[in-house]
């Protein structure tokens, strides 16, 4: 069975699919088989790992095929993407963006990926990271209802906590009502400097954290930027500072989590 890890925060710009590629390519290293989903319709991951548009479908379009209870494994074979640096991803297009319409009148509308996900072909899959888009929306409630864990990133900047509840309490709906067995698997703290306002936010996500706060920071680096727009991870550079800490925090999450 896989492990299914949601990364999500609806606070935008926090290091979500950075995370989400780095967590992948870190683990692909360690000899796991990875998927990543695309479930942003700014396809922000899609690109970053080099989509080129060669398949057929994306996640949109196997969640309206779910939807209408018409999904094929060949549909599924045909959505999913094999990039160079070995991980497996389903992309997304800015279709998604219209996932509250074409879900509005179907039943269950929050266990569509769920739904997806518990077809036999993800099996072959350790691990299968979903990169949430920056809401709290139908898509979010789909990934948490779909997922095992949730990995919040946060950004070591002011308002950082602000918004945390929300997502807790998007949280606590979706483990009471429809998935029980969800936890919160870590908080990654990103784009770390050496301000008081880092600090700061450290303390306070000690404090309301404690042992689910990873103890790898994710420092505030240029090369990021530099390698989304080389659409290489930054764990596939030699001697890079960031893919060091997180292929670093994805041995705590293997460790943690066991798989
Ligand atoms: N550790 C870092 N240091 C410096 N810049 C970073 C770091 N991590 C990410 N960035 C940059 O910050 C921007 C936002 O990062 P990213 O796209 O991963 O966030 P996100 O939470 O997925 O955003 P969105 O909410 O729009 O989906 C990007 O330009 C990215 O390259
Ligand atoms: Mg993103």
């Amino acid at each position: 069975m896989s492990k299914i890890i949601a990364i999500g925060n609806q606070k935008g710009g926090v290091g979500k699919t950075t995370t989400a590629v780095n967590i992948a390519a870190a683990l692909v290293r360690r000899g796991k088989k990875v998927l990543g989903i695309d479930l942003d319709p700014q396809a922000n991951m899609s690109e970053y790992l080099g989509y080129d548009y060669s398949t057929l479908y994306s996640i949109s379009h196997l969640m309206i095929t779910a939807a209408n209870n018409d999904l094929s494994d060949e549909v599924i074979a045909q959505s999913i993407v094999h990039n160079a640096e070995g991980i497996d991803y389903i992309p997304s297009n800015i279709q998604l963006a219209s996932a509250d319409l074409f879900l509005s009148n179907v039943m269950c509308r929050e266990q569509i990926l769920k739904r997806i996900l518990k077809r036999e072909t993800f099996d072959q899959y350790d691990v299968i990271i979903i990169d949430c888009l920056p809401s709290l929306g139908i898509l979010l409630t789909n990934a948490l209802a779909a997922a095992d864990g949730l990995i919040i990133p946060v950004q070591a900047q002011k308002f950082a906590l602000d918004g945390l509840v929300q997502l807790e309490q998007v949280y606590q709906m979706v483990k009471l009502n429809v998935n029980p067995d969800l936890n919160i698997e870590g908080v990654i703290l990103t784009m770390y400097d050496n301000t008081n306002m880092s600090k700061a936010v450290e303390t306070a996500l000690e404090a309301k954290y404690g042992s689910a706060l990873y103890v790898t920071r994710i420092h505030r680096r240029i090369e990021a930027t530099n390698s989304t727009y080389e659409q290489k991870s930054l764990v596939s550079y030699k001697n890079s500072f960031l893919g060091t800490e997180y292929i670093s925090v994805t041995d705590e999450f293997i460790e943690r989590s066991l798989v």
